[in-house]
């Protein structure tokens, strides 16, 4: 989009602009970004770098499927488009209407141990306030309601993690084995064996092996070889230092979860090892 015109380019190579087959729904702060990059490295696929919010932005899906497919970076006819919007989980009527735009879309879902979840999500809206020169509130001030001391059941990032509130709403639109779940803790320490289900679950080859993702001290996380002289590792905003947080609080957390983890690990037919 070039000042507010959609502007048509030449296409390289016979390249087109096609709807996605897959999308990355989720969940904030899980290491969304991480598999779109990672996955991007794949001949196989296409990634869309922005958060194109097309399904849950009415204002954006009221702009219609062309605006959307226009959207989407150039691929060649046998690839896969690929998008990620974290919000997408999270939002009502998304994936009724995905399943009208294609009704075998691919969803992937990544999930992390729920309080380390909130706490990535906490660190994450901290640093986004620092930077605007605004005060974050503290955790507890977030965490805690502050009349009761109980755990504060409005606090946003607490009701994302109760991951099967919002898994009930994809189950009953798109069936089972039509969702991939990423385990996104490991996908931090062992992010090929991840990668290497989702290239399974797309039909694709095993090309994304420990050549192209090394492990990166100075980051503490993968980094990606994108060709023989080029790395590239996420930006600053990935994996950074969590604030230290009580750990009374994180049991709290870890006790006040485990009930929501049972209902989730029967509903998905799959353990985690979070409990
Ligand atoms: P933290 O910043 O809390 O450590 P998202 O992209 O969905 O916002 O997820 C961000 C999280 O991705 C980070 O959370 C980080 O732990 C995780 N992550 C997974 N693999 C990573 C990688 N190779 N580099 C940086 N962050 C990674």
């Amino acid at each position: 989009e070039e000042n507010g015109k959609i502007v048509e380019r030449p296409h390289p190579d016979g390249a087109i602009q096609q709807f996605p087959k897959c999308l990355i729904i989720g969940v904030r702060k899980c290491g969304t970004r991480a598999l779109l990059e990672f996955l991007d490295l794949h001949t196989g696929i296409q990634s869309a770098y922005h958060e194109v919010h097309f399904f849950d932005d009415d204002k954006n899906y009221n702009q219609g499927l062309e605006w959307y497919r226009k959207s989407m970076p150039y691929s060649l006819p046998n690839q896969i488009t690929l998008e990620k919007t974290p919000r997408y989980f999270i939002s009502h009527g998304v994936p009724y209407r995905i399943k009208r735009l294609n009704s075998d879309m691919k969803i992937i879902v990544s999930l992390r141990h729920p309080t380390i979840r909130v706490i990535s999500d906490y660190t994450q809206i901290y640093y986004n306030k620092l930077m605007k020169n605004e005060t974050p509130d503290k955790f507890e001030t977030m965490a805690l309601d502050p009349e009761t001391g109980d755990l504060n059941m409005r606090y946003k990032a607490l009701q994302i993690s109760v991951y099967h509130h919002n898994f009930a709403r994809w189950l009953k639109i798109f069936p089972r084995n039509q969702i991939h779940i990423v385990d996104g803790d490991n996908l931090i320490v062992d992010p090929v064996s991840e990668i290497r289900k989702i290239e399974k679950f797309l039909g694709l080859s095993h090309e994304i092996t420990y050549d192209k993702l090394y492990f990166n001290t100075t980051r503490g996380f993968y980094c990606m070889r994108v060709n023989s002289t080029m790395e590239k590792c996420l930006g600053a905003s990935k994996g950074r230092r969590h604030p230290d947080i009580d750990p009374n609080l994180i049991q709290r957390f870890n006790k006040f979860f485990r009930p929501h983890n049972e209902k989730l690990f029967k509903m998905l037919n799959r353990r985690f090892p979070w409990s």
